[in-house]
């Protein structure tokens, strides 16, 4: 599998690059089901770029203890995410507060994060190496060390940047790590084969009753969009759908004026965010300051979300059926339980049956790429952490 999804991603890579014609241009082709990935006017994906980005992606001597690598979280062999894990495990085993997000498809979000504070996969990509749960870094000095005076990194970053020593600067890190992030999106699963395709054998029944359940009486895709030619599942909006937030609700007011009042830098809120657990359940009113956006999270894409267990910003639902019960049960883990009072209006009960459940799991592992579908489905839910 990991050498399958390797060759693959770089062939895409170079694929990608072939047709990058010029200034914030698309290229082309997409995979069945994407549209056209666009890239910075200021960062062109060159082959040189994407292999170098890959390997920094790779690189376990930039955190504190040597151990952790951008790839430790989002491993290729598990779709880019560290599942079971509920929480991500950092330096020293040191855990967060959030699940980590498939990088698949990433390069199409229009903000990063379950909260979107960061605004490109150039900036995202800044953050780990110093966030005191993930990397552990003080400062990027040590990274620019070592790239300034390893012999493969000189001669790559010589090569894909013309620059040397000092000339070297995270931008240059950051932007060959994005053009690797760039090539990792993935389409062509039953479902774009059926919808997209027009093959009318590529889904089950079961998947088929559950895409018009998904569309009409779920309304899972006024969140998780899909359009006429193509389908991101997400509408890359933030909303509360009753997660976490509901465990903190009623200390919710309090805790929003105590971050308000110390207003954090951006820095300091993704340090906030990722170490204290009931600042994280404020999700997007950690980056807005606004109290309408308490506990709103990223509609996450779900693409590949039957190899991406455990579920949610927080990874409390270990199974895509945990899932689909909370959203039946207007976004409460148990029917009858308190609804927090910042819900999305968009999130009613559903009165969906037992079966009509069923079909919409099905549906689900039909949004799964062919370079993922040997991986082991998350049907019986995994042992994680936290
Ligand atoms: C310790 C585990 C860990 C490490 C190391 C790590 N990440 Fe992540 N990553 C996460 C978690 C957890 C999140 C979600 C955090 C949040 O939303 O607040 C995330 C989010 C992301 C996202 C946003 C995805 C989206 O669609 O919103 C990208 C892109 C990403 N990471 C890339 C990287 C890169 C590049 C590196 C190395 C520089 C890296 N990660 C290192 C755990 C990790
Ligand atoms: C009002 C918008 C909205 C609607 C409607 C909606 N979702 Fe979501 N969905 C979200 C948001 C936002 C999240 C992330 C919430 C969080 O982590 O706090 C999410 C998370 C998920 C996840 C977890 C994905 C992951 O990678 O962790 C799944 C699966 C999912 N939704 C499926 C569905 C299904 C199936 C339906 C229909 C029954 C549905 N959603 C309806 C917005 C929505």
């Amino acid at each position: 599998m990991r050498g399958n999804s390797i060759r693959w991603l770089l062939a895409a890579g170079v694929l990608a690059c072939a047709a990058a014609v010029g200034a914030d241009q698309a290229l082309a082709p997409a995979p069945l089901g994407l549209p056209a990935l666009r890239v910075p006017a200021d960062n062109p994906q060159t082959p040189e770029k994407i292999a170098l980005g890959k390997k920094l992606f790779e690189d376990k001597r930039f955190s504190s203890t040597g151990e952790v690598a951008c790839a430790n979280c989002h491993m290729a062999e598990k779709a880019f995410t560290d599942g079971p894990l509920k929480v991500s495990e950092g330096i020293n085993k040191l855990t967060g507060t959030r699940n980590a997000p498939t990088v698949i498809n990433s390069a199409y979000m229009r903000s990063m994060f379950w909260d979107g504070r960061s605004p490109t996969l150039e900036d995202q990509a800044l953050h780990p190496f110093v966030n005191p749960v993930e990397m552990g870094l003080k400062d990027h000095e040590p990274i620019l060390r070592i790239v300034r005076s390893d012999p493969e990194y000189t001669r790559a970053f010589g090569r894909v940047f013309d620059k040397s020593g000092n000339k070297i600067t995270m931008t240059e890190v950051t932007k060959a790590i994005a053009a690797f992030e760039r090539t990792i999106i993935s389409g062509n699963s039953p479902f774009d084969r059926y919808y997209f395709g027009h093959d009318a054998k590529a889904l089950t029944p079961a998947q088929i009753r559950g895409l018009d359940l998904f569309v009409n009486k779920a309304r899972c895709v006024s969140c998780h969009v899909i359009e006429q030619t193509q389908a991101l599942f997400t509408d890359n909006r933030f909303h509360n759908v009753g997660v976490g937030i509901n465990d903190i609700q009623d200390d919710a007011p309090a805790l929003a004026t105590e971050f308000l009042r110390a207003k954090a830098t951006l820095s300091e809120v993704d340090v906030k965010v990722l170490s204290d657990k009931r600042t994280s359940e404020l999700g997007r009113l950690a980056v807005t300051r606004s109290l309408e956006d308490i506990g709103s999270f990223k509609t996450p894409t779900l693409r590949n979300v039957a190899v991406t267990a455990p579920y949610m910003h927080d990874g409390s639902k270990a199974t895509l059926r945990d899932v689909i019960v909370h959203y039946n049960n207007g976004g409460v883990t148990n029917e009858g339980d308190r609804v927090n009072d910042f819900l999305s209006s968009g999130i009613r009960p559903l009165n969906l049956t037992e079966d009509e459940i069923d079909d919409l799991v099905a549906f689900m592992e039909a949004l799964t790429s062919p370079e993922f579908a040997d991986l082991p489905k998350a049907t019986e839910g995994g042992a994680g952490n936290g």
